[in-house]
């Protein structure tokens, strides 16, 4: 599975969909650039949710709120107090860590112990009965699985309590080394706020303290009254947005996974007291099935209930999916309550209340919130999508099974050679289509190297224009995943390319 990670990150710098950021001055750490291919994925990816989220839906509409906003709002959303990872350096290596991260390593590490017993067991039994209680009674397992429970309840309990001497002293306990130099000699762990600061104005000027936001979706919150009035809203509705999102994290990696500059899509939805769980179920399911309805493993997705909540949380839940790196967080959904717009009324002596007419009374609403993060999602497409496949005359392919709708190109267009007039009939084909279409003329090489090009990118048709063209206006065009060809008129691959690749 590590390997699939990597091949994906080589794929997707070779074929245009991600680039090391700055990569001529070595790059920046956890920073990507999104390449030809990928930024037209992650557009085809924004107008999906777009779509789903605020055009099928009367009572969702959109917004775009800047990055920068009041300091204020970052104290009364709890960011400047709580948003908080801690941290511990190796004093020899000089090395920074997430302190928590370090435990559940080691936590892996056991579990790989218990993975080792399994595999000997399946050896010597060969997956019957006995293999299961072998396993079962194991007193070599039963101890790994006691460690592991141990450790995680301990954990819990000290970031709950923020007892931060605890953090260190379990890792000493553990005997936890520095992964790079081996050394177990460790500063004290300390809170780090994910924040990033910059001023507003120049210095002179008496500058400001600003936060480049960490979440879209407080400029949502604070918005709520000037949509609802302008929009004339009434309860139940929602708010949509896409935009870039910023935190420091201590340790990002995993490629485009964990990010410190990253974009997220969110939606609150604003709905009446009382009604929010009922709502919060409703979300759920529609949000795993706009998943679904990718047509991808459905085996690769799992929700993550969350049993101890956030302070302002009365449900969430995690959509996961199985990365390469296995099951991790792609979506969160959460029953926020009021915490939010209560807070903001607080810290900014604003009314932030619904005047709800059936009841005759102003009240602050609840919110479900909606919160997947774009690039996850680009990272589940592509690895969902990324097929070396053995074709039956023994050769090899690597195709990208990019959901039509979603590919970067709809259609490349070929002539088959370079002569006898068949580029020009291109460029007319390209011409029509190229209103409607992201299209790619190709002449360049062989045809069957141009179709393998075109596979790797995930481009569901290709149409080639050969001889017969010219005498009969017909093209072939070529289905990505099939690789059958099918003759048909010029004149309707438009027809053919709206049906199958629109959203
Ligand atoms: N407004 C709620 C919120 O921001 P979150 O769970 O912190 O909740 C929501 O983030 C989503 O944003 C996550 O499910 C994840 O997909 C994405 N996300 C969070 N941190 C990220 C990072 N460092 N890099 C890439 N995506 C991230």
């Amino acid at each position: 599975k590590d390997d699939t990670l990597k091949k994906i990150i080589s794929h997707s710098k070779e074929y245009g969909f991600i680039f090391p950021s700055s990569e001529i001055y070595d790059g920046l750490s956890a920073t990507y650039d999104y390449g030809q291919n990928g930024v037209e994925l992650k557009n085809n990816i924004k107008e999906y949710w777009w779509k789903a989220m605020v055009q099928m839906h009367e009572n969702i509409v959109g917004l775009d709120s800047a990055i920068f906003m009041h300091p204020t709002t970052w104290k009364a959303s709890g960011h400047v107090d709580a948003f908080n990872d801690p941290m511990i350096d190796n004093k020899d290596s000089k090395k920074r860590y997430r302190a928590d991260v370090l435990v559940e390593e080691h936590i892996e590490k056991i579990r790989g112990k218990i993975q080792k017993e399994v595999k000997k067991a399946a050896k010597k039994f060969g997956g019957s009965f006995e293999e299961a209680m072998f396993i079962k009674t194991n007193p070599r397992v039963l101890k790994y699985q006691d460690q592991i429970k141990s450790i995680e309840e301990r954990l819990k309990k000290l970031l709950t309590e923020e007892d931060l001497k605890g953090v260190k002293q379990l890792i000493e306990e553990l005997g936890i080394a520095d992964p790079v130099s081996g050394s177990k000699n460790w500063t004290d762990v300390r809170q780090f706020n994910l924040m990033f600061a910059t001023e507003l104005g120049s210095l002179a000027d008496g500058a400001n303290k600003v936060y480049l936001r960490p979440e879209t979706a407080q400029g949502i919150f604070v918005n709520f009254l000037n949509v609802q009035k302008t929009g004339r809203k009434k309860l139940p509705f929602g708010i949509a947005q896409i935009g870039k999102a910023f935190r420091n994290e201590i340790i990002a990696r995993q490629f485009i996974f964990r990010m410190r500059e990253f974009e997220q899509m969110e939606m609150q939805f604003f709905v009446k007291p009382g009604s929010e769980l009922e709502w919060y179920d409703y979300w759920k399911n529609l949000r795993i099935n706009w998943h679904k309805a990718l047509g991808f493993n459905e085996d690769h997705y799992r929700f993550h209930d969350h049993i101890k909540l956030a302070h302002y949380a009365n449900a969430a839940a995690d959509i996961e999916y199985d990365y390469p790196m296995g099951f991790k967080e792609l979506e969160g959904i959460h029953s926020r309550t009021d915490f939010d717009l209560k807070a903001h009324e607080e810290h900014s002596g604003k009314k932030l209340q619904f005047f709800d007419p059936e009841e005759n009374k102003s009240y602050i609403p609840y919110v479900i919130e909606t919160s997947i993060g774009l690039d996850r999602m680009f990272l589940a497409v592509l690895t969902e999508a990324y097929e070396e496949e053995k074709l039956e005359d023994g050769s090899e392919r690597t195709v990208m099974r990019i959901p039509s709708f979603l590919a970067p190109v709809k259609a490349a267009v070929m002539p088959l050679t370079k002569k006898d007039g068949l580029p020009e009939k291109a460029r007319e084909i390209i011409n029509q289509l190229k209103f409607d279409f992201n299209c790619e003329y190709d002449e360049k090489d062989s045809i069957g190297k141009r179709y393998r090009r075109q596979d790797a990118v995930g481009t569901p048709y290709c149409v080639t224009v050969d001889h017969q063209t010219l005498e009969d206006n017909s093209v072939t065009i070529r289905e990505r995943d099939t690789m059958k060809q099918d003759r048909v008129s010029i004149e309707n691959i438009e027809q053919i390319l709206i049906q199958k690749t629109s959203l």
